[in-house]
């Protein structure tokens, strides 16, 4: 599902060179739940990036769903994100677009037959808890049912593979807890995940495969 091999990444910063991540190395399976933790600037968002193809590593190579990303074309990304869902911290709705409307914008652009956007779009709300809230604007929302949403969008296209960096990171614990349960839910679904987060506590307390990056290095991959 994905495979990291000695990936090493560089930014520069005018004459500055910033190491982001240093000789990565780590493969995870079909199905499994996987929660990228470090301290704040720790490498999570930059490797993250990586696997969606946001951004090429310095060195090494990467798979993921079976795309070369290195030598990969640009012909190729579209495809490649298309199987993949994402979420951030923030959850970047469309604000004048309703809970509903915010799901299933992107299977509308996609060009899905209208009967197959409701079924998708209730099917992902209902993953989520959000049904009733289908018809709100991303301003009545709590922030936590506004990430819900986010998770929703992010999976409406049954992704393969979900990459969540930090969904909880503007969240108090209750709603945390929340949205790491919808996040097992959707793991016991079928679905990989990978979710990175610097909440120590949160992470520890999800009893999945950890692997934690410490200055752009894995220091511990276990559990
Ligand atoms: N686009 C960029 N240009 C220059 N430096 C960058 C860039 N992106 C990240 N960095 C640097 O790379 C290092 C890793 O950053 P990254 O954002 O991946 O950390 P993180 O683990 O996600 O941190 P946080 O928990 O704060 O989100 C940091 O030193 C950061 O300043
Ligand atoms: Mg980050």
């Amino acid at each position: 599902m994905i495979e990291v091999h000695r990936v090493s990444k560089v930014f520069s910063v005018g004459p500055v060179k910033v190491p982001a991540l240093r000789e990565v190395s780590f493969r995870v399976s079909k199905g499994e739940f996987v929660v990228l933790s470090g301290a704040s600037g720790a490498g999570k968002t930059t490797l993250l990036r990586l696997l969606y193809r946001d951004d090429l590593p310095s060195e090494g190579d990467i798979e993921v769903l079976g795309h070369d990303l290195v030598p990969m074309r640009r012909s190729q990304v579209a495809p490649l994100r298309r199987s993949i869902g994402v979420v951030f911290q923030d959850a970047k709705l469309l604000p004048i677009r309703t809970v509903y409307e915010n799901v299933a914008f992107v299977l509308r652009v996609l060009g899905a037959p209208r009967r197959e956007i409701t079924a998708r779009v209730f099917d992902a709300l209902r993953v989520v808890g959000l049904s009733s809230r289908a018809q709100a604007y991303p301003a009545q929302l709590s922030q936590g049912e506004a990430q819900r949403a986010a998770l929703a969008r992010a999976i409406v296209r049954r992704p393969p593979l979900l990459l969540a960096d930090e969904p909880t990171g503007n969240l108090d614990d209750a709603m945390a807890a929340e949205i790491i349960d919808v996040l097992k839910d959707i793991g016991a679904g079928g679905t990989t995940i990978v979710l990175a987060t610097h909440q120590a506590r949160l992470a520890r307390a999800l009893h999945r495969r950890m692997i934690t990056l410490d200055g752009g290095r894995v220091v511990k991959d276990e559990g």
